[in-house]
């Protein structure tokens, strides 16, 4: 017989963040059982299985821990719905590609689809969770969805975004810098707050759970994503101008960092930045303000992303120039394609995007990354007739023209780059897009060397 459990929590969606939190929930809570649900059976499939949906470091063990005991993946939502008490919804929230608010604005089917299920199927009071990233005011749709039948049930809306980092998720669950829930300031409100509260309360110190009103509680979740995209595309507009002026970046950035008032940390120049939120999180911003007539806000905001979109490019036509304006038939060794190191995830990768441009070049490419080249096959898909996809990055750069670094995994730190440069076609480049290997060494065995905002290591005169 099942135990009885103190509350029943149900997640409806189980990709990149509904797993890893329920799992951690489910793990530090065994007094409560967590369900999770999702559209996708195969995904729920991977959930059961030894071979989880989404590589992350310590997920497994943590997924292990608590799974069949009291975590459980399954596809029947309704059921889900009917027996829970908690409803963290996590769906995902991407970028519209259709209609008004094209390229910018949420899509909100799938959050839409998910509060008419809730409605049609709860018999019980309820309380609902935003755990998807949302544009601010979503929660009032949510409820007036969730009032628009006859229903005597009652549902209490919580905002509860989520702050983990992909690559780090298990660690930033674990010992989070703050957990945020917004609520309505009503007594029904604040005592689903109360509630939620106290689910955290289990492993988070009750210093680090901030509660707020439940739009502060949206918006801080985006202004979030603005701000840390935001430090990026700063460093990476001064990298351009370094490379005009003969600076370091790295220089730069360390003594910027240094100061109290500015802090070190999300100031590597790159190629880029990825990952499935960012970009989307960002135009969302721009959306609303826009909708708002806060249109010199929008701009200011939009300017974040362009800036990302520009470095990129200019990445591409790095390469270019440095290989005497053509790529035509030449082997470039793609290192790395997660849009982070410790990832399998590729959304919105610099990696795409440059992957694409080269092959417009008529370049060869051979795509190596330790955990992303089944997401890299999708991803090049049609594009890709002339890309071939090898795990071992020495076997990748056999007979390349040009190395480029795309993800900052540790292994590429750790490379022999003698032996990788024998079996290279000469002159051998390294295009580094993140910054992360010894220029000076590996200038020394022959390489000409490009990196992000700093000077050119060549042969050439
Ligand atoms: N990935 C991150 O690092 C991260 C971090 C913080 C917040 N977020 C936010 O969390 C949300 C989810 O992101 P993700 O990366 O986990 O997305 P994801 O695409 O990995 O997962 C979403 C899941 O929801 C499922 N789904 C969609 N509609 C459904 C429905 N009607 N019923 C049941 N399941 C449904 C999908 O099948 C999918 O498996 C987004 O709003 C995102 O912005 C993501």
């Amino acid at each position: 017989m099942e135990p009885n459990f103190e509350k029943k929590i149900l997640c409806i969606g189980a990709g990149y963040v509904g797993g890893p939190t329920m799992a951690m929930i489910a793990a530090k809570c065994p007094q409560y059982r967590v369900t999770v649900v999702d559209i996708n059976a195969e995904r729920i499939a991977q959930w059961n299985s030894d071979a989880l949906p989404i590589y992350e470091p310590g997920l497994d063990a943590v997924v292990a821990a608590a799974r069949g005991r009291n975590l459980f993946f399954s596809t029947d939502i309704e059921d889900g719905i009917r027996q829970a008490d908690i409803i963290f919804v996590s769906v995902n929230t991407p970028t519209k590609t259709y209609g008004l608010g094209a390229g910018m604005a949420a899509d909100l089917q799938y959050w839409e689809k998910t509060a008419r299920t809730i409605l049609a199927c709860a018999e019980s009071p309820k309380i609902i969770v935003e755990k998807s990233t949302l544009p601010v005011k979503t929660a009032l749709a949510m409820e007036r969805i969730l009032k628009s039948n006859d229903s005597h049930v009652h549902f209490e809306v919580l905002s509860n975004p989520e702050f983990l980092a992909e690559g780090t998720a298990i660690r930033d669950l674990e010992n989070p810098d703050r957990v945020l829930v917004g609520s309505r300031l009503t007594e029904s409100g604040l005592q689903a707050r109360d509630q939620l509260v106290e689910i955290y309360r289990n492993w988070v110190p009750t210093e680090s759970i901030i509660t707020s009103d439940i739009w502060s509680s949206e918006l801080s979740k985006l202004v979030s994503n603005a701000f840390l995209a935001q430090r990026i595309s700063s460093i990476n507009a001064i990298s351009a101008l370094c490379e005009k002026t003969d600076a370091d970046v790295t220089r730069v950035a360390g003594a910027v960092g240094r100061d109290k008032r500015i802090g070190s940390r999300f100031l590597n120049a790159s190629v880029g930045f990825g990952g499935s939120c960012f970009k989307k999180d960002i135009l969302n911003l721009v959306y609303i303000c826009r909708f708002y007539g806060l249109d010199d806000v929008a701009e200011y905001w939009e300017k974040v992303v362009h800036i990302n979109d520009y470095q990129k490019e200019r990445f591409v036509r790095l390469m270019l120039t440095a290989m005497f304006n053509t790529l035509a038939g030449k082997k470039i060794c793609i290192l790395g394609f997660a849009f982070k190191a410790d990832t399998g995830d590729t959304r919105e990768s610099p990696a795409i995007h440059v992957c694409k441009r080269l092959l417009e070049e008529k370049a060869e490419l051979v795509v190596s990354d330790p955990k992303a080249l089944d997401n890299a096959r999708r991803d090049l898909g049609a594009a890709g007739k002339r890309v071939s996809y090898v795990k071992d990055p020495y076997e990748a750069a056999e007979g390349a023209h040009a190395l480029a670094v795309m993800t900052e995994w540790a292994l590429y730190r750790e490379l022999d780059f003698r032996r990788i440069y024998r079996c290279m076609a000469k002159p051998a480049f390294v295009f580094d897009g993140r910054n992360i290997v010894d220029h000076r060494k590996l200038h020394d065995i022959g390489f000409n060397v490009y990196a992000i905002g700093k000077p050119p290591l060549t042969h050439f005169d």
